[in-house]
């Protein structure tokens, strides 16, 4: 079934996903990969960091990082509730969350039916110095892993060890060519939850794709791909990143 706009093997859709959610095909989607909003800008409003000089783009002023906390928290509990329709009983769901939110975002999931069984962190190795005369530099963010209804999904270990953290270089300036996200996950971080928790073919789920980042990487591995996007400025970026056809993503500079 066609959604939105079809490029490659994806499907993407400018709209609000608590919305398009439910017009997507129940028990469609394999492996749910997301970054929704944190919501720390009211949070970080009231610290007096410095953070608002040192980058233009800071996304703590941007409408989507800035709802009243129960604004917020309703925003996750309709995401779950949609969700629940469209995933298949033993699809993985990657959600970054910050780390002071994990607990809400946990609680929220068990309800609609989410099994919880992880939560790990990305440790960036070169975070911005941000106020590193006062305080630990922020360099991580975490990551919560649930399945759907059962307590085990795919997982492509191979009798390898998978720790709970993933560490990368914040995200390159060769993936940004197309225009900037505030908050763009790198490749390389999404690819190795893609690797993991689902195999090619399968269709992979972005409500809060940004610029497209989970697409990218998933067209790239050989999965399919539907990706929500309410902004138009990240929605057209997202479309251009996946307009260029499989494989080029991560090896153009
Ligand atoms: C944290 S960013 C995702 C960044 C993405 N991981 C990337 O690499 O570019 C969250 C995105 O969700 C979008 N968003 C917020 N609320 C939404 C909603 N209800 N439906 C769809 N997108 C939404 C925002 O516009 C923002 O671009």
């Amino acid at each position: 079934m066609q959604y939105g706009e079809h490029i490659q093997d994806c499907e993407l859709i400018h709209g609000d996903c608590i919305e398009t959610l439910s017009q997507l095909d129940s028990e469609s989607v394999d492996l749910v990969l997301t970054d929704p909003p944190y919501n720390l800008g009211q949070f970080m409003k009231g610290r007096y960091t410095n953070l608002h000089k040192m980058r233009e783009n800071y996304f703590g002023a941007a409408g989507w990082d800035d709802a009243a906390p129960h604004e917020w928290e309703l925003l996750m509990q309709h995401y779950f509730q949609e969700l629940a329709n469209v995933v298949v009983p033993g699809a993985n769901v990657i959600v970054f969350m910050a780390v002071l939110k994990v607990e809400t975002v946990v609680k929220i999931a068990e309800e609609y039916g989410f099994y919880y069984k992880t939560t790990g962190v990305w440790h960036k190795t070169n975070p911005m110095p941000r106020n590193m005369n006062l305080h630990f530099v922020n360099s991580t963010e975490s990551w919560i892993h649930f399945t759907y209804k059962k307590k085990r999904g795919t997982f492509n270990n191979d009798n390898s060890m998978y720790h709970d953290f993933v560490e990368s270089s914040v995200t390159p300036s060769s993936e940004k060519r197309f225009g900037k996200h505030p908050t763009q996950k790198p490749l390389v971080v999404l690819k190795h939850f893609i690797s993991l928790l689902s195999n090619p073919g399968d269709l992979v789920l972005d409500p809060f794709m940004g610029s497209g980042s989970t697409g990218v990487a998933a067209l790239d591995l050989g999965r399919r791909f539907i990706g929500v996007e309410l902004d138009q400025k990240y929605y057209d970026i997202a479309k251009s990143r996946m307009s260029q056809g499989a494989g080029l993503w991560s090896t153009m500079d």
